[in-house]
């Protein structure tokens, strides 16, 4: 996984849960006295899973509900790091949404064959509901949906997210019907 997504997490820690020191102690539990994380190198998963299993044990919360949180910080965050693949300014969630997929997680696995960012893809079925495919040997749906919650709240909208099938059953891919109900 790219570093910048352990940035963002380092961030989180920080801002969302106790400073420094708890970042301090989850690079510690990893063996680590101390450690960079810079944004565009690639680090092995196993890195960011072990962050995120001792940050579910110290915070006594279930890994999901870590990874949506953290999603939910990291989606805006993600939309100001890559500014420039944001072209239109008026966008809101289901753009971002609609352009993470072709124009986004492709073009890193284009420019880096190596990279497996995740397969996004979407499907605008109504003015308020999108259907959204996401598929990742990582399978990290509940960050999917911390992405779209983090979205809406950047842009002032809430959704109700209603995940149809899920690779953590089997499946091959998730799918999740996204229906925006307020702005
Ligand atoms: C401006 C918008 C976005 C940018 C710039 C962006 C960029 C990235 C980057 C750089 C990574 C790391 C990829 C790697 O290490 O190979 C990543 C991972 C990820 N992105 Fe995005 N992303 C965006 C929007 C979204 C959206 C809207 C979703 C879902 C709704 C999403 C879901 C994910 C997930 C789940 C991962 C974790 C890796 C995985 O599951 O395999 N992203 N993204």
């Amino acid at each position: 996984m790219y570093g910048v997504i352990i940035h963002f997490l380092r961030e989180y820690v920080i801002e969302r849960h106790g400073g420094e020191a708890t970042w301090q102690a989850l690079i510690e539990a990893q063996g680590y006295k101390y450690k960079l994380y810079f944004p565009v190198q690639d680090y092995p998963d196993e890195e960011i899973v072990g962050l995120v299993e001792t940050a579910s044990k110290a915070l006594k919360t279930p890994i999901p509900d870590v990874l949506e949180d953290f999603g939910s910080y990291a989606g805006p965050k993600l939309l100001s790091f890559y500014h420039m693949y944001v072209k239109n300014k008026d966008m809101k969630t289901f753009d971002v949404i609609e352009t993470a997929g072709a124009n986004i997680h492709d073009v890193i696995h284009k420019h880096n064959p190596n990279r497996k960012p995740p397969r996004l893809s979407s499907q605008r079925e109504s003015e308020n509901v999108i259907v959204v495919h996401y598929q990742s040997h990582r399978k990290l749906c509940p960050v999917v949906r911390g992405i779209i919650r983090g979205l809406g709240e950047k842009f002032n909208e809430r959704f109700d997210i209603n995940e149809t099938q899920c690779m953590h059953d089997g499946a091959e891919k998730c799918i999740m019907r996204v229906t925006r109900s307020a702005s």
